[in-house]
This record gives structure tokens, C-alpha cells and sequence, in this order.
């Protein structure tokens, strides 16, 4: 068997940024090691061509009587910007602290290795183990996985398994285990408000026409009560009731708000009435602006009234919101607001459905559910107990993974989400980082559950 950390240095080498075409070469060396790798331990392994990135599909077939559990993961990152803030090169994964340091140790590359090791280890102790496994990972998920779902449609007759089983949610500490059971969905789009044809002199016209940076910003401060709610008629209309399980259960998190807030390094929080912050970020929907663009942004004053300015938006959605839903009352908004003497666009970006699944025994409403899910379920509780000491919490998480509802849809599908990355590993961010030893005890526990699966 090959050494994990090793494997995942190798990974990490390659600068897998799916956003930005100057990257290509780093998209297919680190599709080319996964592809390699999976090879190595018996798969066969079929490169999916889509418009951006390849997905990698691989398959360890047997009869159609045994499970098949189909691993999830994306082998892309996040571009590595701004460089000048790493404290060691983010291509270059360096090993400090008991941690693997590096753009996507964390998102998602250590966790898949947690997987792809376990497998690894599983196949070698039983080479004939009765179990069909598909890994089915792609290089588009940090830019919203446009090739996603045409793949799926299209690939569905390979995809016949009994749910999907990935690693690319969190855990609150090192030694807390989380079974993430929820993920919040997505809707993103860009407003570009204009005024003038053309930058103006402030002397020679200003005073007779609205500055699109002002109607842009009382747009935006109209988007949130005072409280912090969103201000959009409906926008609340289809956020689910949370279950008392859920709130005793995050309860248990064991993190202070006092801890939270100065981790944060904010003075107070600043979360709708009734919801704790720890409440807020994962039942509840959210909308926030991402980036504002206007006027003057150099050295010095420049007496200029903009002809343009742009707000980039995105709202966090939780179940049962979607997308459907959402978008069109956050566009009737944007339109009744924005005053008349100026003019606007508004650019579609990405979306993404909330996706939530309730594990055995845990709802007032239980649901039915494929006897091998609730194997699954009960199988992974049991190895996180004793791998971690203590038994995993069931969370929903308030990051997105887009095409785990797609997947639910199409296929019709369930995911199995172990958490494995920490609130200090960086994601997204400078010094991205993840800790080796959740990693080890995340690969046996994945070991462990696919062992239980097939029968051992
Ligand atoms: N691994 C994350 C999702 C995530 C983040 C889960 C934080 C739990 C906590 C994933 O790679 C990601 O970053 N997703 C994006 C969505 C995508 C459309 C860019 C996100 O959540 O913003
Ligand atoms: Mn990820």
C-alpha cells in the first residue's frame, strides 16, 4: 500500500485551479495522478470529456447483488491568491505542526486521499471483498460544476448505486466527528447598475443626475432588515422548521459564542432574532454581497461620477428554498427598487438546490429509507464512536455542495457525508492546511464503513 501524506504531497504539487485557464497544465497532471492512482489499485478508470474538465469515472464492478457505494470527490482547488500571505508556497505542500500545508490539502484533496487510502487498504486485506465501488470525481466543483449534471444524465446506467459517500464538509474539532446531514443551496448573480454613457466631471454635471454607486448602495441597504433578516417578500416562506434534535444536537458542539466571536474577530454578532450564531449559519438562508465595484479606486481623489458600479450577490438557501423559487423574488426586488433614472443588468450566475438528509432514528417524521443507506448510516456511526472515542454529531452544514442534490434528483440517490475538515484549515483562503491525524482516522472510518458494507 502506498503512504498516504506521501500520495497527498504528490496531489498537492499539481496546481489544480479549474477557474483559470493559466492553470490547464495543473488540471490534467492532477486528473492524470487520480487517474493513475485508481488505476493502480484495480479500477477501471474512464476519463469523461466535458467542455472544461475531464471527470474521472472509475469502477470496481461484481455482480449486481452486491452494495455499490460510489465515493464523490473533486480533484480542482481554489485559486491560490493573494499569494503574498502564504507562509510557505501553496504548490508546495510542507509538512509543519502535524498538518499538510498547501492549496486544497484540505478542499478536497486530503479527504478524498482519506478515501482513495481506504480502499486502498480494504482491497489489499480482501482482494475478492463483495463490494462494487464507482468513484466519480470531477474537476469543476470550485466553479460550480457546470459539466455536472449533463454527465449524470447521460451516464445514469452506470451510476446504480446505493448512495454516495464523500468527504467535503467540516467537524467543529479534532476530535468530534460529524455526520453532516444537510447542505445549504446557493443562487448568485451579479447587478451592474449605469448612469451616464460615460464618466463624468463632478463640477461640470454634477447635481443633475442619480450616481449609480448611490442607487446601487440603497439597493443593497434595502436587501436586510435592521435585525438581519433578508428583506425580500417570501424569502422565508419554504425555510424548513427546525427539529428539536437539530438544535440539541448542535448544542453538543462544545464551542463557546464568546470563542466563536473572537475567532471571528468581530465585536458582536449580528444574526436574526431567535437563532443562536451557531443556529444562523446552518438553518437559516442568508444574503450577502460578495464583492462591490465602482468609481475611482486609486491613489488620491479623481472628482469623477461613475458611469457604472456592480454588486456581486449570492444567498445562501436552505431546505426546502430553491433556487426556483428564490431567484425571481430576489430579481422582483432588484427591479422595484432600483430607481428609474438609471439603468441596469442583471447577470445570472450559479445555483445550487439545499439538500437534506435524515439519518435512522433521528426525525419526528421518519422517512423510509434504502435498507443499504441505513446500513450505511449505522455502520459509520459506529466506526466514528470508536475510531474518535465519542459518537459523531448530525449536523447540517452551511457550505454547499452543488451536486449533491442533483444527484439526489437524477439518480435519486441519497450521500453519506463524513466531515473531516477543521474551522482552522483555511479553506478557500491563504494557508490552507489539514490535519493528518483526522485524516488517518477519517481513512479508517471510511475503511470501516465500507467493510461493514460488504459484509465483514
Ligand atoms: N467543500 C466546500 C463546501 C463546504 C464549505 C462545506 C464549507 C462545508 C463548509 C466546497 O468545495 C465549496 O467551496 N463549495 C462552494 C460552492 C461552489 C458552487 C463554489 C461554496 O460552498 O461556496
Ligand atoms: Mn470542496
Amino acid at each position: 500500500m502506498f503512504d498516504p501524506v506521501e500520495k497527498l504531497k504528490e496531489f498537492v504539487r499539481f496546481p489544480s485551479v479549474s477557474t483559470d485557464s493559466k492553470y490547464r497544465d495543473g488540471m490534467r497532471g492532477a486528473q492524470e495522478f487520480v487517474t493513475g492512482l485508481l488505476r493502480s489499485l484495480g479500477f477501471a478508470v474512464e476519463v469523461v470529456k466535458t467542455d472544461l474538465h475531464p471527470i474521472i469515472l472509475a469502477q470496481r464492478d461484481g455482480p449486481a447483488t452486491w452494495p455499490h457505494v460510489i465515493i464523490y470527490g473533486h480533484y480542482d482547488v481554489q485559486p491560490p491568491d493573494p499569494l503574498g500571505l502564504w507562509k510557505t508556497p501553496p504548490f508546495e505542500p510542507t509538512e509543519r505542526d502535524g498538518r499538510l500545508w498547501g492549496r486544497g490539502t484540505a478542499d478536497n484533496k486530503g479527504p478524498l486521499m482519506a478515501h482513495i487510502s481506504a480502499v486502498g487498504r480494504l482491497l489489499e486485506k480482501a482482494p475478492s471483498l463483495p463490494l462494487r465501488i464507482t468513484f466519480l470525481i470531477e474537476g469543476e466543483e470550485e466553479t460550480g460544476s457546470p459539466s455536472f449534471l449533463p454527465f449524470l444524465q447521460r451516464y445514469q446506467h452506470r451510476l446504480d448505486g446505493d448512495f454516495v459517500f464523500l468527504s467535503d464538509t467540516g467537524i467543529p474539532r479534532e476530535d468530534q466527528m460529524v455526520i453532516t446531514c444537510g447542505l445549504r443551496g446557493l443562487t448568485l448573480c451579479e447587478v451592474e447598475v449605469t448612469g451616464a454613457r460615460m464618466d463624468l466631471h463632478s463640477g461640470l454635471h454634477g447635481g443633475v443626475l442619480r450616481n449609480p454607486i448611490q442607487a446601487l448602495s440603497e439597493l443593497c441597504a434595502s436587501l436586510h432588515t435592521p435585525d438581519g433578516r433578508v428583506n425580500i417578500p417570501g424569502f422565508y416562506d419554504c425555510v424548513l422548521e427546525v427539529e428539536p434534535w437539530e438544535r440539541e444536537e448542535l448544542r453538543k458542539l462544545g464551542t463557546s459564542e464568546a470563542e466563536y466571536r473572537e475567532f471571528l474577530g468581530i465585536p458582536a454578532f449580528h444574526a436574526p432574532p431567535g437563532f443562536t450564531p451557531f443556529e444562523a449559519v446552518r438553518f437559516l438562508p442568508t444574503l450577502e454581497f460578495n464583492g462591490i465595484r465602482g468609481g475611482y479606486q486609486g491613489e488620491g481623489s479623481k472628482t469623477v461620477i461613475p458611469s457604472q458600479a456592480s454588486v456581486k450577490i449570492s444567498c445562501r438557501l436552505v431546505p426546502d428554498q430553491t433556487p426556483r423559487k428564490i431567484r425571481p423574488l430576489l430579481y422582483a426586488a432588484i427591479r422595484e427598487r432600483l430607481p428609474k433614472d438609471v439603468s441596469y443588468r442583471i447577470i445570472d450566475q450559479h445555483d445550487a438546490t439545499p439538500y437534506i438528509v435524515v439519518p435512522p432514528g433521528r426525525s419526528n417524521t421518519p422517512k423510509d429509507q434504502p435498507a443499504r443507506l441505513a446500513q450505511a448510516f449505522r455502520a459509520i456511526d459506529a466506526a466514528a464512536g470508536e475510531v474518535f472515542g465519542r459518537p459523531p454529531l448530525y449536523l447540517r452544514e452551511g457550505g454547499s455542495v452543488p451536486i449533491i442534490a442533483d444527484i439526489k434528483r437524477v439518480l435519486g440517490l441519497d450521500s453519506v457525508l463524513l466531515g473531516l475538515f477543521l474551522p482552522e484549515d483555511n479553506l478557500h483562503a491563504p494557508n490552507e492546511s489539514f490535519n493528518l491525524q483526522v485524516m488517518q482516522k477519517g481513512s479508517t472510518v471510511s475503511e470501516r464503513m465500507l467493510s461493514a458494507l460488504a459484509g465483514r
